[in-house]
């Protein structure tokens, strides 16, 4: 059967823990002999209906590295920027990679793409979840606190966005511990809390940052504004104004409490610059992390 990588809900407990046990392999075994290529003689089409840069990075090099060639297409040079169904797009892709990796704006567009291939389908980010950049945020946290993610504590602190949607997911799939502090009117979708709970997830949400920070092990955060919000930028700063993560915030945290964010950032917004390029920040890590997790994820749906 076909797998797709639409949310982290697509992954059990242990298939999860396997990519990221996978994942650590791969990194130690990166410029060596010794490191394999699955993949070889095949092809993964990575496709942008939104900017990027580190997704790009991360599953060209990845895909080079697991031995397939990875073809990039941007929507606004292709047929799929002129309106061709990405229902026909998904049948005519399954002809010729053995794999995709899609990014673009409503979800609902990732599921028709999953329905009418036969092929697996990545989520490389939608408006509501990008689940590839979770699997690198939980390689941070088991590099820093040890492999097993229950027992962790996170505050996010921030939109209630695509990325806190894919932490409230894998808050349900790993067993860690979540508070996420949002404003009135960017409170997270309500299914996604029930879906999560529904599976034993332990989330709260809040209205203010320091009714989640107090003792976390993970300080997280994103921007304000999203791809495609841009138009809402100042309505929304008025309506983020507290929620800085700077060094009052994390003082509140553990004292070996760890911050993460997905990248890009706004210093001076949604976090200080103290803080993202201070002691306690694991963003370097975080991203260079989005290439091993994605060639264990590649190589455990696509062989
Ligand atoms: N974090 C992340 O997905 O970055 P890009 O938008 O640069 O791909
Ligand atoms: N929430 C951000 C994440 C960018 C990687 C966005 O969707 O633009």
């Amino acid at each position: 059967m076909t797998r797709h990588f639409l949310t982290i809900f697509d992954l059990s407990r242990e298939e999860l823990l396997g990519v990221l046990d996978r994942a650590a392999e791969l990194k130690a075994l990166r410029g060596t002999p010794a490191h394999p290529q699955p993949l070889q003689g095949k092809s993964v089409a990575v496709v942008f209906e939104k900017a990027s840069t580190r997704t790009r990075l991360s599953f060209e090099v990845g895909i080079h590295e697991l031995g397939a060639q990875p073809v990039t297409l941007n929507s606004k040079d292709t047929q799929l920027g002129r309106g061709e169904p990405i229902e026909d797009t998904a049948r005519m892709l399954s002809r010729y990679v053995q794999g995709v990796v899609y990014r673009t704006f409503g979800h609902d567009r990732l599921e028709a793409l999953a329905r009418c291939a036969t092929i697996p389908v990545v989520n490389g980010l939608s408006d509501k979840f990008h689940p590839v950049q979770l699997l690198a945020d939980l390689m941070t946290i088991r590099q820093n606190f040890g492999p097993s993610l229950e027992g962790v504590r996170v505050a996010w602190i921030g939109d209630g966005n695509n990325m806190a949607h894919s932490w409230i997911a894998s808050a349900a799939v790993a067993g860690f511990e979540l508070v996420l502090a949002c404003p009135p009117g960017y409170q997270p979708d309500e299914q996604v809390l029930a879906e999560a709970r529904a599976r034993g997830a332990k989330v709260r949400v809040v209205e203010r940052p320091e009714e989640a920070l107090d003792g976390v092990d993970v300080v997280t955060t994103d921007v304000w504004a999203s791809m495609g919000q841009e138009g809402e930028a100042t309505e929304r700063q008025r309506a983020f104004s507290g929620f800085i993560v700077d060094d009052v915030a994390m003082k509140r945290a553990a004292t070996d409490a760890i911050f993460l964010h997905c990248l890009p950032a706004h210093r001076g917004e949604e976090v200080s610059a103290s803080v993202i390029d201070g002691q306690q920040s694991r963003v370097w890590d975080e991203a260079e992390n989005r290439l091993h997790t994605q060639k264990a994820l590649l190589e455990w749906l696509i062989v």
